[in-house]
């Protein structure tokens, strides 16, 4: 990545116009304002779907938010409060150091891990309201969450378990934080550019209660209302290409807004290095043919580090 200024550092000056290189073409989808429909989000609740007198019914559930939705809250995940907390109060924390203290953690080129934004691959490309960083705390919990919400999904999908333990087993993990500082001018940027996640699942972690996720549904942006102690869980790439196109992965952004500022922390979890990124074996049928190409988890990687920040454009269907 290339080096960019910090939009919190940015906003901390006065300005009554953010600088060119922030302002975004007009967006052409209407946001849904329909409380009715936005309510509508799925939301699994993980105790159900572990007990075994609600495990079907929530499997479900679970398959059905998975397939029409990508994305859904989750409740009751069992990760507990304290350490939520904690890893809320240390982002919080981290994003607040002087810049003299976060630059020690600035993420230079070519590298994926620490404080800056990424995915910058030229100096004329569009800047997103929001800076990144990359950490490994909580993330053991998370992780086995992970786990458990993809062996419920292998579950109802008939994939055989090798084939789940041969995609995950040693599976990568990484996790980003955002902060997207207020901005005087909301409407004219965006705080995370629309793009699907190139991971197999997302578990994220609002920090405050700012709204600002908004999802793509019908060619429309639906906001996401996050409900208290929930995750926002969503379906990544490396997922549609395992379900051979049954679960989509969905295009999201995040937006900003003039008051507030707004925190979340994202944690990945994708298929293990040293395999490959491929519809499961069980899932291909004589009436349901592989939709993807087999490729190395490498391959897979290196296509990905070698574009923008896009849209959901590197998912190559046969
Ligand atoms: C966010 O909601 O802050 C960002 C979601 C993402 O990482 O795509
Ligand atoms: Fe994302």
């Amino acid at each position: 990545s290339l080096l960019v200024p910090s939009v919190k550092e940015l906003a901390e000056n006065p300005m009554v116009a953010v600088p060119p290189r922030y302002i975004r073409p007009k967006q052409d989808a209407p946001v849904i304002s329909d409380n009715t429909l936005i309510s509508k989000f799925p939301v699994i609740d993980m105790e159900s779907l572990l007990s075994e007198e609600s495990m079907d019914s929530e499997l479900a559930k679970l398959d059905f938010a998975c397939r029409e939705w990508g994305f859904f809250q989750l409740v009751n995940h069992g990760v507990s409060l304290a350490l939520v907390d904690k890893v809320k109060k240390e982002i919080q924390e981290f994003f607040n150091l002087s810049m003299e203290e976060k630059k020690k953690y600035w993420q230079y080129p070519g590298e994926v891990e620490g404080f800056g934004q990424a995915f910058v691959v030229s100096e004329e490309q569009k800047l997103d309201w929001g800076d990144l960083d990359t950490l490994e705390v909580y993330s053991m919990e998370v992780n086995a969450l992970a786990m458990n919400l993809i062996s419920g999904m292998a579950k109802v999908l008939h994939i055989k378990d090798e084939e789940v333990r041969e995609f995950f087993e040693n599976g990568l993990q990484s996790m980003r934080m955002n902060y997207y500082p207020p901005c005087p001018q909301p409407e004219k940027v965006t705080g995370l550019t629309p793009h699907s996640d190139a991971v197999a699942l997302t578990i994220l972690l609002q920090i405050n209660e700012a709204e600002g996720l908004q999802i793509k549904k019908d060619g429309k942006w639906f906001p996401i209302r996050p409900l208290p102690n929930a995750f926002i869980v969503n379906i990544g790439d490396v997922l549609e290409v395992i379900t051979n196109g049954v679960y989509p992965s969905i295009e999201h952004r995040a937006v900003v807004n003039s008051e507030q500022e707004r925190l979340s922390i994202a944690t990945f979890h994708t298929v293990n290095y040293d395999g490959e990124v491929g519809p499961a074996p069980s899932l291909i049928t004589e009436k349901t043919p592989a939709l993807f190409r087999r490729v190395t988890t490498e391959e897979f990687v290196k296509a990905l580090f070698s574009r923008e920040l896009h849209e959901k454009s590197h998912l190559d269907y046969m």
